[in-house]
């Protein structure tokens, strides 16, 4: 029997009508909510239970509400792959980015068709295989910069020290620049920018409280101290001139952009690049500390393999189990642990039709923790990536950088970085948690082990 279902577009507001084609078998399954606020609270509370319940209880093809707009979960890796690689025209992730663009602005996170298409090949030179290569110098010249003031028995606040490291790296290989004395307060700007959600009162108020204690006002003022140390990086590179041949050379002398999409260019680059990055390496030494038998076959790995020799992009290609733990650390702790669509045109899945302005969620979290697709999944297992594998991985069941024309462009930059990193460190050091410390993810925009991760510096044999 036809059924009539009515939605409300979450950006729009406007309401729309599925009449006839909306069987009352077709109406996507889903929880109770309540009126005006949906299932916000729920998700609030614990966004990563709250989704995988969702797929648990409901399907492959299931619903919530975030206040009055129905969001579709999707979680199969077809659904990856219908999205993302067979029709991503149809799916735009500009409509449903409102709370990134409000600080990154119209950078290539964030814009979408030609735009994105042009701007996306005019910085594509700075990520090709060899300008990769040309940054492992840089990469791992940081990280022993880094070395030098640690010391054995020392307490470190990982994610601080890989926030650090990180974000310095994506300064000079794409910028040209050294943070060295910026760094501690540009870094804070960037925790407190990324992190400074509104609580939910002030969402559905809509208020832009403006304050020194509001969610809104701190992030205000970290983005207007990072937008000051950009724009002073435009004004000193223009008057400097000259092709340094790095990104921001190919943004000033690329097309005609204005100041205004430079620096949402950079500061995209900046968010982007070190802030993912830095989070998975984090996660990574959690995971080890956690695998003391992993940790040692790394690092007898890194013994075997690099002899005491300094990490470099040509040896770390051999660094196989290295590879295998960092993707697996991708897996469990996916730093961008969702991806957002909204449906430009109408189309039918799996028996269902959607409207245009359907809101899309495809979750890198559940779909790489589906117990029908991972054996064990909740296990850290390197080994699993071993190439003769018992259970082959299911094709788009893994996607921690994407996939399709708007994949990571960083991807190879990131891996690299990663392993560089992780190599140069513990080569030196084993890095162990504190007794009892356990990290709880911490849900933003990206996945971050809450409390930082306390660990101490123990000497590699
Ligand atoms: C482990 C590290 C990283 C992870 C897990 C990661 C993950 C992702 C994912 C999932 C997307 C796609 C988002 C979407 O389509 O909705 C993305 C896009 C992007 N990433 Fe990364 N990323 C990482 C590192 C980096 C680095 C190092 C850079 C830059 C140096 C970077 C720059 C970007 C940019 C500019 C985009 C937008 C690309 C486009 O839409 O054309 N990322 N990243």
């Amino acid at each position: 029997m036809a059924s009539f279902v009515y939605l409300q577009c979450m950006l729009c507001r406007k309401g729309y009508i599925l009449v006839g084609i909306a069987q009352s078998s077709c109406v996507v399954p889903g929880p109770k909510h309540l009126p005006g606020l949906g299932n916000a609270l729920e998700f609030q509370r614990d966004p990563l239970g709250f989704v995988t319940r969702l797929q648990r209880t409901y399907g492959d093809i299931a619903r919530f509400y975030l206040l009055g707009t129905p969001v579709i979960v999707l979680s199969h890796p077809r659904h990856v792959r219908y999205l993302l690689t067979e029709n991503p025209q149809n799916f735009t992730l500009r409509e449903v980015m409102g709370d990134l663009q409000a600080v990154l602005g119209d950078g290539l996170l964030t814009i979408d068709g030609e735009p994105h298409r042009q701007q996306r090949r005019m910085v594509q030179p700075a990520f090709h295989k060899k300008r990769i290569m040309d940054y492992a110098d840089v990469m791992v010249r940081h990280t022993l910069e880094t070395l030098s003031r640690w010391r054995p028995g020392q307490r470190i606040e990982m994610a601080q020290a890989m926030q650090g490291v990180t974000m310095r790296i994506v300064a000079k290989c794409l910028f040209n620049i050294d943070l060295a004395n910026q760094l501690t307060k540009l870094s804070t700007s960037f925790s407190t920018m990324m992190e400074s959600q509104p609580p939910l009162y002030e969402y559905i108020l809509n208020l832009h409280l403006n304050l020194p204690f509001t969610a809104y006002g701190r992030q205000q003022r970290s983005k207007a101290h990072i937008d000051s140390v950009i724009y002073d990086l435009i004004a000193r590179r223009r008057t400097e001139g000259g092709d340094q041949d790095d990104v921001l050379s190919m943004l000033l002398f690329g097309d005609e952009l204005d100041d205004t999409r430079i620096r949402d260019h950079i500061m995209t680059f900046f968010a982007a690049g070190h802030e993912t990055t830095a989070n998975a390496l984090t996660w990574t030494f959690y995971l080890l500390a956690r695998h003391p038998l992993v940790l040692e076959k790394l690092q007898a790995e890194l013994r075997t393999v690099l002899a005491g020799a300094v990490p470099t992009s040509e040896n770390c290609g051999r660094l196989q189990y290295l590879e295998w733990v960092f993707n697996e650390a991708l897996r469990l702790y996916p730093p961008l642990w969702t991806m957002r669509r909204w449906a430009r045109a109408a189309f039918e899945l799996d028996g269902y039709h959607f409207p245009a302005g359907s809101v899309f969620v495809l979750s890198q979290w559940i779909i790489q923790r589906r117990p029908d697709l991972w054996e064990d999944p909740e296990r850290f297992c390197p080994e699993r990536w071993h190439p003769d594998r018992t259970q082959p991985i299911v094709p788009f069941s893994y996607f921690p950088f994407g996939v399709g024309p708007r994949t990571c462009i960083g991807m190879p930059f990131a891996q690299m970085e990663a392993k560089l990193l992780l190599a140069t460190i513990l080569q030196r050091y084993t890095p162990r948690l504190l007794p009892g410390y356990r990290a709880i993810p911490q849900v933003r925009v990206t996945l971050r082990p809450g409390d930082g991760v306390p660990m101490v510096l123990e000497e590699a044999r």
